[in-house]
């Protein structure tokens, strides 16, 4: 795109993001004159992690309304995070998913404590270095956190720039090449926000709002939104899990998951099915699926109740 065009471009951008963006989000306002009272103990840097670090694979409206503001609460520091014990720190994310971010969130803690003196870096490839940080979010952290003029791109992003320069299946370092010629240097952080809201309000995925779009005199791609991107394939697990309900004096057995699926969360006991069967004894209560990540689950539900001599599990009520 010539120079010219550019400058329109951001300048338009910017223009409607400034009427239409959500200025208003918490993790937008952070150390400033219109921070949440709620966070006005957060360093910037430490609420726009955490704010990321949630955002990437949870919506907005979920994590504004369920899970920022608490989590914060708990955990205000990175130092808190640090010493966080691993089960309260699940409990924090509970509804969350995909629980590698938390334990991430622990390990990255730590090594900033170990490293950078607490604080989160500010070098991109320091960040990038941090336990569950990639490209995208060392971007957004430098970008949002401390004002640096860089660009990045991620799931919505890439919706954006595919559109808009009509490419059906881009290479990331491509997208990465466009956003970084249209990145505005005079005000990086309005630009990528901007960015980020037309992905989430107008460039959708499936009818998108091209007769509002700021961009909509530069969209190569407006007329043939369903080509660009076109689809990525995910790769999903099928799993046959059994899973036990172990009953002993109207309490259930209970215990943390050591295997790769719900690492480290409470669960009913559960084996993968190839694993053995033996539970011909047992009561079969059900059997249900379950999509949970990249796993498409078909779960049997055994039950039985235990005598004295079995209750080697951690009951709860
Ligand atoms: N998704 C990822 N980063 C975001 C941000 N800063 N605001 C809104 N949605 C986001």
């Amino acid at each position: 795109m010539q120079k010219q065009m550019i400058q329109n471009l951001q300048d338009k951008l910017l223009l409607w993001y400034d009427k239409n963006g959500r200025k208003n989000l918490p993790w937008r306002n952070l150390e400033s004159k219109d921070c949440d009272e709620r966070l006005k103990d957060i360093d910037r840097a430490y609420g726009v992690y955490i704010s990321e670090i949630m955002l990437q694979q949870t919506q907005v409206k979920s994590v504004l309304e369920k899970f920022y503001f608490p989590f914060l609460q708990k955990f205000p520091t990175l130092q808190s995070l640090a010493k966080a014990n691993e089960d309260e720190l699940l409990k924090a994310w509970q509804g969350l998913g995909y629980y590698t971010r938390a334990r991430n969130l622990k390990k990255a803690a730590l090594e900033c404590v170990d490293k950078f003196e607490g604080k989160l870096p500010k070098k991109l490839d320091e960040l990038k270095n941090l336990s569950g940080i990639g490209t995208y979010t060392a971007g957004a952290i430098a970008c949002f956190a401390y004002d640096q003029k860089v660009s990045f791109v991620d799931g919505n992003i890439r919706r954006v720039l595919s559109r808009l320069f009509a490419l059906e299946n881009p290479k990331m370092s491509e997208l990465e090449r466009k956003a970084k010629e249209l990145l505005n240097l005079a005000d990086a952080f309005n630009h990528n926000q901007a960015l980020l809201d037309i992905g989430a309000l107008i460039c959708v995925s499936k009818n998108a709002k091209c007769g509002i779009c700021p961009l909509y005199d530069f969209c190569q791609g407006k007329f043939n939104t369903e080509l660009y991107p076109g689809i990525k394939k995910t790769s999903y697990e099928n799993a046959n899990l059994s899973l036990f309900v172990f009953e002993w004096d109207k309490k259930f057995a209970i215990q943390k998951s050591q295997d790769k699926l719900y690492k480290g969360m409470y669960n009913f006991p559960f084996f993968k099915k190839e694993e053995g069967e033996i539970f011909k004894n047992m009561k079969l209560l059900g059997e249900f699926k379950h999509h949970y990540t990249k796993y498409k689950l078909n779960i049997k539900v055994y039950h039985q109740i235990l005598k004295e001599e079995n209750k080697n599990y951690q009951f709860k009520s």
